[in-house]
C-alpha cells in the first residue's frame, strides 16, 4: 500500500460518490486505500458502503457513534487506521481537488520532507472556494496570527490552516496531539519541528451541501493557538478572564438596576461559576473530560469549590470596600484576579485528574496540564 487517503466527513452524503470517482482516476495505477473516518448523523455512513461495494480499490468506513475531539479527532483516528505510512487527508466535499494529490506525492518523493502541504498561500494557489469576504479575511488573519506565534516551526509553511496535506505518519506522535476542532495540521506542526514542502492548490468550491465551519470553531481555535502556544494554563487564564469580566458586567448591571452591591455580586458569580463550568469542560479540559469520571461529579466539585471561593471572596470584597474605601467593582476585580491561580491548580489536579486504573497521577497530570510547546 503506498498510500492512505483519508477523509473526515461530518454529513457529506451528496459528495461520497462524486470524490471516489476523482479519487480512482486521479491515481489510477496506485496502490492505495480511502479511509472514511465518519460523524454523520445523516445517512452518509449508508451511502459510504454503498459506493465502496461497487468500487475496485479499498474504501473503509470507521463511523463514530461517540465522536471525539470533531474534525481534528476523526483525522487523529483514521491515520492510526492506515494501512500505508503516508496518508493523504483532504476533506470529503471536493474543495480539496483530487487530482492534486499526484504533484503533493511527487513533492514527498523528493525524500527531504515529513509533511506536503497543499497551500492556498503559494505563487500558483487560491482561495477562490472561501465563501465570501469575511471567510477570506479571517482566514488570512488567523493565518497570519498563527505564524505570528509559531514563526520557527511554520517557517516553510505558508497555510497551516488547510485541511490537505500529505503526512508521513511516522514523523508524528500520535499521542501528543490534542485535537480539537478544525485545524488539524497546526497541531501536527506546533508540537514537533518538521519538514515542510509545499505545493499550490485552487481551493475549489463544495460541490454540494454546506460548510460545518462556525463560531464555535473559531472559538476552538483560539482555545487551541492558546494551548498551544502557552500551555494549558493561559487557556485557563482565558476563560478566566472571560468569566471575570463577564462577572464584573453582570455586577455592574445589577447595581445600576438598583441592587446592593453584595446580592449583585453573588448573583454575578453563581452565574459566571455555571458558564465558565461549561468553557472549562468544552474547551480547556476538553482532552480530558474522556478520564476524569462523570460531568455530574465534576461540576458539583467545580461548583462546591467556587462557592467556597465565592463565600471566602465576598467577605475579603466588603472589607476591601468599607475598609480600604476601594470602589465595588474594582475591589472585586482584586480578589477575582487573586482567585485565579488556586483555582487553576485545584481544576487541573482534582476535577479532571484521570480516573482509570494505569492513568498519569494527579502529579503528572498538572505536569501534563501547565506543560507547553516551547519551539526549538
Ligand atoms: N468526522 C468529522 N467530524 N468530519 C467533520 C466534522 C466532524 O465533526 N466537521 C466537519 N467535518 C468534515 C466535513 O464533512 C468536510 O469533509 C471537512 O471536514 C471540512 O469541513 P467543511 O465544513 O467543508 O469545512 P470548511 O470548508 O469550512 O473548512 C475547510 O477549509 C478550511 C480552510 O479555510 C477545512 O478543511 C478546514 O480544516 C480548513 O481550515
Ligand atoms: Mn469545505
Amino acid at each position: 500500500m503506498d498510500l492512505t487517503v483519508i477523509v473526515p466527513t461530518f454529513n457529506e452524503g451528496p459528495n461520497v460518490a462524486e470524490l471516489v470517482r476523482r479519487l480512482g482516476a486521479a491515481l489510477q495505477g496506485r496502490e492505495f486505500e480511502v479511509v472514511f473516518v465518519d460523524d454523520s448523523t445523516d445517512d452518509t455512513p449508508a451511502i459510504i458502503r454503498g459506493v465502496a461495494d461497487a468500487t475496485d480499490f479499498p474504501v473503509r468506513l470507521i463511523h463514530r457513534d461517540e465522536p471525539d475531539a470533531g474534525l481534528g479527532g476523526a483525522v487523529v483516528e483514521g491515520i492510526r487506521a492506515a494501512q500505508a505510512r503516508w496518508c493523504l487527508v483532504m476533506d470529503g466535499d471536493l474543495q480539496h481537488p483530487p487530482e492534486d494529490i499526484p504533484r503533493m506525492i511527487d513533492r514527498a518523493a523528493v525524500g527531504d520532507v515529513d509533511v506536503v502541504v497543499a497551500s492556498r498561500y503559494v505563487a500558483g494557489g487560491t482561495a477562490g472556494g472561501l465563501a465570501g469576504a469575511t471567510r477570506t479575511v479571517v482566514s488570512r488573519g488567523s493565518t497570519l496570527l498563527t505564524k505570528a506565534m509559531f514563526p520557527r516551526k511554520l517557517h516553510g509553511c505558508s497555510d497551516p490552516m488547510t485541511g490537505f496535506f500529505l503526512l508521513d505518519r511516522e514523523t508524528v506522535d500520535l499521542d501528543s496531539l490534542r485535537p480539537r476542532g478544525f485545524k488539524i495540521l497546526l497541531e501536527i506542526l506546533a508540537r514537533r519541528q518538521l519538514r515542510v514542502g509545499e505545493v499550490p492548490f485552487a481551493f475549489a468550491t463544495r460541490y454540494a451541501g454546506e460548510s460545518k465551519a462556525s463560531l464555535t470553531q473559531g472559538i476552538r481555535f483560539l482555545t487551541q493557538l492558546a494551548m498551544l502556544r502557552f500551555g494549558r494554563m493561559s487557556a485557563f487564564a482565558l476563560v478566566g478572564g472571560v468569566g471575570a469580566i463577564a462577572n464584573l458586567v453582570i455586577m455592574w448591571g445589577l447595581i445600576r438596576l438598583g441592587m446592593d452591591y453584595v446580592p449583585a455580586a453573588i448573583i454575578a458569580s453563581e452565574v459566571t461559576i455555571i458558564g465558565n463550568f461549561l468553557l472549562l469542560e468544552y474547551l480547556v479540559f476538553a482532552d480530558m473530560r474522556s478520564e476524569s469520571g462523570r460531568m455530574r461529579s465534576r461540576f458539583v466539585k467545580s461548583f462546591v469549590f467556587n462557592n467556597i471561593e465565592a463565600l471566602i471572596r465576598i467577605p475579603v470584597l466588603s472589607l476591601l470596600v468599607q475598609g480600604a474605601h476601594l470602589p465595588s467593582v474594582f475591589a472585586a476585580g482584586i480578589t477575582l484576579v487573586a482567585a485565579f491561580v488556586v483555582r487553576f491548580v485545584f481544576h487541573a489536579l482534582w476535577v479532571y485528574a484521570p480516573k482509570r486504573v494505569g492513568a498519569p497521577s494527579p502529579q503528572s497530570a498538572l505536569a501534563q496540564a501547565s506543560g507547553r510547546t516551547l519551539e526549538g
